[in-house]
């Protein structure tokens, strides 16, 4: 209450819906937030009730929304909901506003996590008028100590004319000091950025603004949305268990460091079962993640000395393991960096420590092409989130995903993907239930079948293999007549199978 107090003579306290009222139809907002941790939660929902008056009153209301990445429902889906967002970017995960987005009725474009803070202070986005922002402390002179995530918060502090701050006491002031801010120059003038191990620390544990921008401090009590996460599925396991075998081997026939390189791992149930089966390899030494989300896995692997440093963007965890980072915070806090997403998915950073990404993929084509974001080449599911800054500039970049959907009608292997995030070039090992195809050095033949054998399921080889041949004249054995038998077959019966390749 003290702390309150004095922040109050330096800033005004404000309701939710007084801080709702200074945003006017057609502002730009960047709102902190990378997945559900640390984003802002109670000005937002406020947002939309607004929204919903509005257009109740006969007047437009929306407004252009920019995170870090995904954020919850009291963000993305209370907005979503009201009808009140004008655009989004970068990246967003809520069933409300992907159906608003697929349907046509809000503008999303997709966006490298990485890129979002420069596109952002170039200008390439719009103005920004507010930052709104959580927090865990705020000091007189503009100092912000963040909660859960960094995301693009400092970027949008930056910019924004003006600051709105989410003061959360539901998380705790000692998050001080994980969090290690610092924010590239803009060309001509950038230098390197001088972080030279997973560890290293560049920046500052606060994020400065001008205090004469702070427009007011709203006070909350509010967890973070992040639920929990399900058992992995025996096919989760196999893929996890295989991901770990390649690693293991590959250490073992010397193209990696016998002290082994940092992991990248996306974010989902499979990347909390792939890190499992990596925790209990025999032949994987304790190891560092230079990543973007930190998952519960990741906890359970610090505990188990398997783990022995992560940086990242964000801390998403299910409220049993939030509960048990707060009560171990003092062992986290040296095993543990929070940076900005420019940072945890710069390309020059993770090319110059070699990191290892294993990110999922919805599809994955015979020649190593994936797509990561649309269903049946129209549907946005998430959006491509960091998985391009990883993949492209990674040591050996990685995609896993199960062999099949939807009960065994949809086939993730297919000719051609039906949208392109990764292209051949940045993809060097597909890995599924079925096994490992390991593309490095392999041509678009060799690619195919290795992919078609290796990682598709049975019941689709014969009709993959059938494809190859169609197409065996070209360098490439592709058929433009039948490249999307697969996803035709789909939509025509709702089943893969049985697609006509004669
Ligand atoms: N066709 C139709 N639906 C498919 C599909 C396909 N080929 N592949 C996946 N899906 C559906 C699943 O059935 C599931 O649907 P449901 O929610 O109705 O059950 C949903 O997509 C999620 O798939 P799942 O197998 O549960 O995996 P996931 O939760 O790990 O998500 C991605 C997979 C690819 C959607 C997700 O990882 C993603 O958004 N990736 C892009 C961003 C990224 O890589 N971020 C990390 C970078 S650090």
């Amino acid at each position: 209450m003290l702390t309150l107090f004095i922040m109050s003579l330096a800033f005004p306290i404000l309701t939710p819906d007084e801080a709702a009222a200074m945003v006017s139809h057609g502002d730009i907002i960047g709102f902190s937030g990378f997945t559900p941790a640390g984003a802002a939660k109670v000005v937002p929902k406020a947002i939309a009730a607004r929204a919903r008056a509005e257009h109740a009153a006969g007047r437009p209301f929306k407004i252009g929304v920019m995170t870090g990445a995904s954020t919850g429902p009291s963000l993305d889906g209370e907005l979503a909901k009201a009808d009140a967002v004008l655009f989004r970017t970068p990246y967003q995960a809520n069933p409300d506003l992907r159906q608003k987005i697929n349907s046509g009725e809000v503008q999303f474009f997709d966006m490298h996590l990485s890129m979002l803070p420069q596109a952002v202070r170039y200008g390439f986005l719009g103005k920004v008028k507010f930052a709104i922002i959580e927090a865990c402390d705020v000091f007189p002179g503009g100092e912000i100590v963040l909660t859960t995530s960094v995301g693009a918060t400092p970027t949008f502090c930056t910019v924004a004319e003006k600051v709105i701050i989410e003061l959360n006491r539901a998380q705790s002031t000692a998050l001080r000091g994980f969090h290690d801010i610092f924010e590239p120059r803009d060309p001509p003038h950038r230098r390197e950025i001088p972080l030279y191990s997973a560890r290293d620390r560049i920046g500052s544990t606060v994020v400065k603004v001008d205090p004469s921008k702070i427009a007011g401090i709203v006070e909350t009590n509010v967890a973070d949305e992040a639920g929990g996460f399900d058992e992995p599925s025996p096919a989760m396991l196999k893929i996890g268990n295989n991901v770990a075998e390649f690693l293991a081997r590959e250490r073992k026939r010397g193209t990696l460091p016998t002290g082994f390189l940092p992991i990248q791992s996306g974010v989902g149930d499979i990347a909390n079962a792939v890190l499992g089966a990596m925790g209990e390899h025999p032949d994987i030494p304790p190891f560092e993640m230079y990543s973007e989300v930190l998952q519960d896995a990741v906890f359970k692997l610090m505990q188990k000395g398997k783990l022995t440093f992560a940086s990242t963007t964000a801390i998403t965890v299910s409220p049993k393991m939030s509960e048990d980072f707060y009560s171990r915070l003092e062992f986290y806090r040296s095993r543990i960096v929070m940076r900005p997403q420019e940072i945890s998915n710069h390309p020059e950073i993770i090319r110059r420590l070699g990191i290892i990404s294993i990110n999922a993929a919805i599809e994955a084509d015979l020649f190593g092409n994936i797509n990561s974001t649309h269903v049946l080449g129209t549907s946005m599911m998430n959006g491509i989130g960091g998985s391009g800054d990883f993949t492209r500039n990674a040591f050996i970049s990685i995609f896993v995903c199960p062999s099949l959907q939807k009960g065994g009608k949809i086939s993730t292997i297919v000719p051609l993907v039906s949208h392109a995030d990764h292209s051949e070039h940045s993809v060097q090992v597909i890995i599924t239930d079925q096994g490992i195809a390991d593309l490095r050095g392999k041509s678009p033949h060799e690619r195919a079948m290795l992919i078609a054998d290796n990682c598709a399921h049975p019941d689709f080889r014969d009709a993959l293999h059938r494809y190859i041949t169609l197409g065996k004249s070209g360098q490439t054995p592709q058929s433009l007549a039948k490249a999307f038998a697969f996803h035709q077959q789909f939509m025509r019966t709702g089943d893969m199978r049985n697609a006509d390749l004669s």
